[in-house]
């Protein structure tokens, strides 16, 4: 079902946050909440407005991916964030964003949530949740679009997405509600972005590596048009993922894709 005013208003009601969920932006469906955040974010420097959408005609993943986005039983998100920090700096909301998503899962869940590097979040295995967070210049305002969206109801997949997606109903058996979800998850986010803002990076990473099973498996990384194999050790304080390759060497990336072998 759409958000009605009334479910726009509750989730308005429940937030504790400073700035995040002030505005709150609804659709039954939009072609991207990015993309629609991106438009909004021409038009003024306000900070912290969300975009909501019970669907999606032309949800984006990362490296040019779609992303489901079946009307009803998932939770489609952006939130416009106007932070200084340097344009390579954008990676650190995406660990924010995933700190917030795996405490928010893990509120909710009987089966436990874990952060995939670099914007995964799995529940035994699957994805249950992705993250894009876009740097943005429209007309001369400029900011930091965070996308997320969570498989909260899904009851099947695409068959070219069974083997790798899947729901917090599937994983729990049973039907999660989607508002408090995503209250919990805006009061979060608040709460360790206002975390980087303040202290930095550091407790971020820390939250981060707890929250995932990732450290000490076997990984393949690929980076552009190299590829690594070893094993995956930490996040560093950096928020880069250190792998020990198998010729043993250590090495800190900033970004790449990685496959879990083990
Ligand atoms: C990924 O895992 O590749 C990232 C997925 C991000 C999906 C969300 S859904 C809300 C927002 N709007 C989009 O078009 N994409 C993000």
């Amino acid at each position: 079902m759409p958000y009605s005013k009334e479910d726009q208003q509750w989730i308005q009601n429940q937030l504790r946050a400073e700035h995040i969920g002030r505005e709150i932006i609804t659709y039954s469906s939009v072609d991207s909440t990015n993309d629609a955040a991106k438009r909004l974010i021409g038009e003024s420097d306000k900070e912290g407005t969300v975009i909501l959408a019970d669907g999606q005609t032309q949800g984006k993943g990362r490296q040019g991916r779609t992303w489901h986005s079946e009307e009803n039983v998932g939770i489609y998100l952006s939130i416009v964030l106007k932070p200084s920090l340097r344009p390579e700096q954008i990676s650190q909301i995406t660990l924010v964003a995933g700190v917030a998503l795996a405490q928010t899962i893990n509120e909710f869940s009987r089966v436990r949530a874990h952060l995939k590097w670099p914007n995964d979040i799995l529940l035994n295995g699957k994805k249950v949740a992705g993250i894009l967070t876009e740097n943005c210049q429209n007309n001369a305002h400029s900011g930091i679009i965070l996308g997320v969206g969570i498989n909260v109801n899904h009851s099947q997949f695409p068959v070219s997405l069974q083997r790798i997606a899947t729901s917090m109903a599937m994983e729990n058996g049973e039907i999660f509600e989607r508002l408090p979800l995503i209250t919990y998850f805006l009061n979060h986010l608040d709460q360790e972005y206002r975390c980087l803002l303040d202290e930095g990076l550091a407790p971020i990473v820390d939250q981060w590596n707890m929250n995932s099973d990732m450290f000490g498996r076997q990984v393949f990384l690929a980076q552009g048009t190299q590829t690594y194999s070893g094993t995956a050790m930490k996040l560093n304080e950096k928020g880069h993922l250190v792998v020990l390759t198998d010729d043993g060497e250590e090495i800190g990336f900033d970004s790449g894709e990685i496959t879990l072998l083990e």
